[in-house]
């Protein structure tokens, strides 16, 4: 399919999705989140695909919401048509996982678009911000709420509060990031990564993230209770015995269609 704001490849059981304004370093539109949103739905139907990874470009994996698109927006027409509600959370219905390769900036709405990956990995000239008080309006993605939950109020406030850029170092020391990596091999580091997902049983793969995504909705004893409801399930699966079988009989799984 062709995108007017996205340039998307597969790399064997593998998706990646660039965002694709390069001209406004990102900026995210209603027509790039409504594609984004038809990519991932896309990929999360095709049994082939495994993991998907977004990125943007070396010098932005985006820079925010579009400004010059909102700039004019009344309060009835960001209620009426539930403007970010209406489009900009369709990676939460992926099930698959989803990595996240970012280079340069990840401002505002695409530090929030980026949070919403179920990692991240970031080249070493990666900067974050939530500068949204500067144009006069709170974070509208999630920013205040998946912030201060990825590393903690007094960073989450100190970004919110002053706009501060943190730099990759920054951001993997306090957990925003899981790796850094440098720049000009970020796609090829996270491809390696994603491969490497990708030949574990996809079951099992989703089944951790819908875990992890529960932990941060619910208590810890009724997470623990869902996890060990999935983890008795897995033994009535074919991954069970392959992987336990591969690793008794001393060669390596195959997980091909499980
Ligand atoms: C629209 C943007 C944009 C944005 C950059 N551009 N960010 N257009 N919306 N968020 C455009 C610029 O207008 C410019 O277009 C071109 O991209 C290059 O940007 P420059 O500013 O010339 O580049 P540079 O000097 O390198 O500065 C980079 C930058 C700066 C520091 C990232 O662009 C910047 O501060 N951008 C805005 C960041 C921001 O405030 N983001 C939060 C937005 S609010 P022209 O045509 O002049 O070349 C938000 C709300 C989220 O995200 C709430 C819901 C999700």
């Amino acid at each position: 399919m062709e995108y007017q704001d996205l340039l998307v490849e597969v790399h064997d059981k593998v998706a990646l999705i660039r965002l694709n304004r390069p001209k406004a370093l990102n900026a995210l539109n209603d027509n790039m989140m409504n594609e984004l949103g038809e990519a991932f739905a896309k990929f999360e139907k095709d049994p082939a695909i495994h993991v998907i990874i977004l990125t943007g470009s070396e010098k932005a994996f985006a820079a925010g919401a579009d400004i010059a698109a909102m700039k004019d927006y009344t309060y009835q027409d960001t209620h009426r048509d539930n403007y970010i509600g209406r489009n900009w959370e369709h990676i939460l219905k992926v099930r698959k996982p989803v990595i996240g390769a970012v280079s340069g900036f990840a401002l505002g709405g695409g530090c929030e678009l980026a949070m919403m990956c179920d990692f991240l990995v970031a080249g070493d000239n990666a900067k974050f911000g939530q500068p949204e008080i500067k144009v006069g309006v709170t974070p509208g993605a999630g920013g205040t709420q998946r912030l201060p939950r990825a590393i903690g109020k007094a960073k989450a406030m100190d970004m919110l509060l002053t706009t501060r850029m943190i730099d990759a170092a920054e951001a993997e020391r306090i957990g925003l990031v899981s790796r850094v990596v440098p720049a000009d091999k970020l796609i090829e580091e996270v491809l390696e990564i994603a491969q490497g997902i990708a030949q574990m049983p996809v079951s099992v793969a989703m089944q951790i993230k819908d875990c992890v995504n529960r932990a941060f909705e619910t208590t810890l004893s009724e997470g623990v209770n869902y996890e060990r409801r999935l983890f008795h399930a897995g033994f009535g699966t074919p991954a069970q015995r392959e992987g336990m079988y591969a690793f008794l009989e001393k060669r390596l799984p195959n997980f091909e269609g499980l």
